[in-house]
């Protein structure tokens, strides 16, 4: 380990409040599909600040948004009208069915502001007693007290935070009986990613998106997808939902909307969008100028490069390399899992080894749930980057 990243691990111990199990490697400068630590050693980046980078490192259109709006009108509050966020709204409704935005600055809060308008669209405008949130196992919503109550995860995550919120229920993942039993007219709303990603790149089962649509059709719940990871072509369309033919009334969207600037999002239809009013619900920040500035490049360049049908066709590529792989390790892989560029490798043993192998042979990516590789590239990855990766892992996978 270099000086400099002796230095920072020191520093940062003295000085941050430990919340973070971070790798063992300091970055100081990025470009593309690349990271650099200080003494400039390159790594291929193939998680792109956990499915934030959607367009790589340092986007040239995207640094002459930020700074162009910087000069022209920075933060002004919600208070005025501005024409960024109203740009930004405007472009977003046109790639979904959803007809109103509410911006915020985070994945958690976009989902706390999902879960707070589902109450309350219930309780003024259908004035009925429906609170409650379901969610699944496996799932990840956010670290706000009402988001880490609705993750169904245990552990670090909820533990010595209580008391929790109540009217959360959580249910095993894809169990279409249990959504049947679980649902009642107390029920606000059945909140899902249509793939898990923190979970370990797991999509819906088409037995449960059945159950799901079908109950939707008789009884009174809204349903809210969180989109923050498989949003903004992520997993080779626009919206994940759209993939699974799914209409919520209600989806996220955070990571990849300004590409690393903080930015989230709820979209709802018009009448689920009742629920707020003036002075319900608001943020300082959200949907700030600059941010807005940025996002609406992104959505444009994602537009306009038809990113998706890359994800769509590079992740079908990455697959097709990693299950030559898997093909030649049957005993170490038990699955490779894809979703356009949410992609997991699911190894049949603890997965720190390999994952740690690969750090050192200058891949990025991330380890979930213990032994799970998920792959979130830049969608502007090439596929000779996923070939060098899967190359990799197949010598990974020999020497062990
Ligand atoms: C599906 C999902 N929802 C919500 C969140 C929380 O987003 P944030 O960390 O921006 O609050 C995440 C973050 O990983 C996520 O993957």
């Amino acid at each position: 380990m270099s000086s400099t990243y002796q230095e920072w691990v020191q520093r940062e111990q003295n000085s941050i409040m430990h919340t973070y199990g971070r790798y063992p490697l300091a970055v100081a400068k990025s470009a593309g599909c690349r990271l650099y630590d200080p003494e400039g050693r390159e790594y291929i980046d193939l998680l792109a600040g956990i499915a934030v980078n959607g367009l790589g490192h340092c986007n040239a259109r995207l640094q002459e948004a930020m700074l162009k709006q910087a000069a022209t009108l920075g933060h002004i509050s919600n208070l005025f009208y501005q024409e960024p966020q109203i740009l930004l709204a405007e472009a977003l409704l046109e790639t979904c069915h959803a007809d109103k935005v509410f911006f915020c600055n985070s994945g958690a809060e976009a989902n706390e502001g999902a879960i707070k308008l589902a109450r309350r669209y219930m309780h003024h405008i259908r004035h009925a007693d429906a609170h409650e949130i379901i969610t699944l196992e496996g799932s990840f919503h956010g670290r706000t007290l009402a988001t880490l109550t609705a993750t169904g995860q245990e552990g670090k995550i909820k533990d010595g935070f209580g008391p929790l919120p109540e009217g959360f229920r959580t249910i095993p993942f894809n169990d279409a009986q249990a959504l049947r039993d679980a649902i009642s007219p107390a029920t606000a709303a059945v909140m899902v990613e249509v793939v898990q990603g923190e979970g370990g790149v797991r999509p819906l089962a088409p037995e449960f998106l059945e159950t799901l649509k079908t109950l939707r059709e008789h009884q009174n719940f809204l349903l809210i997808v969180d989109e923050v990871q498989t949003g903004l072509c992520r997993t080779g369309r626009f919206w994940a939902h759209q993939k699974f033919n799914l209409r919520p009334d209600i989806f996220t969207t955070a990571k990849a909307l300004a590409n690393g600037l903080p930015m989230g999002a709820v979209l709802a239809s018009d009448e689920v969008a009742r629920g707020f009013e003036p002075g319900s619900h608001a943020t300082t920040f959200g949907g700030g100028p600059v941010v807005a500035a940025v996002a609406n490049e992104v959505v444009k360049i994602m537009r306009e490069e038809r990113l998706d049908e890359r994800a769509r066709e590079v992740g079908e590529l990455a697959v097709h390399h990693l299950s030559d792989v898997a093909d030649r390790h049957p005993d170490s892989i038990v699955s490779i899992r894809g979703q356009g560029l949410m992609i997991g490798v699911e190894l049949a043993f603890p997965g720190q080894e390999v994952w740690k192998a690969l750090l050192d042979r200058g891949f990025i990516l991330n380890l979930t749930q213990g032994n799970v590789l998920r792959l979130l590239p830049p969608l502007i990855i090439e596929e000779q980057d996923l070939a060098l990766f899967a190359s990799a892992l197949d010598d990974v996978l020999n020497a062990l």
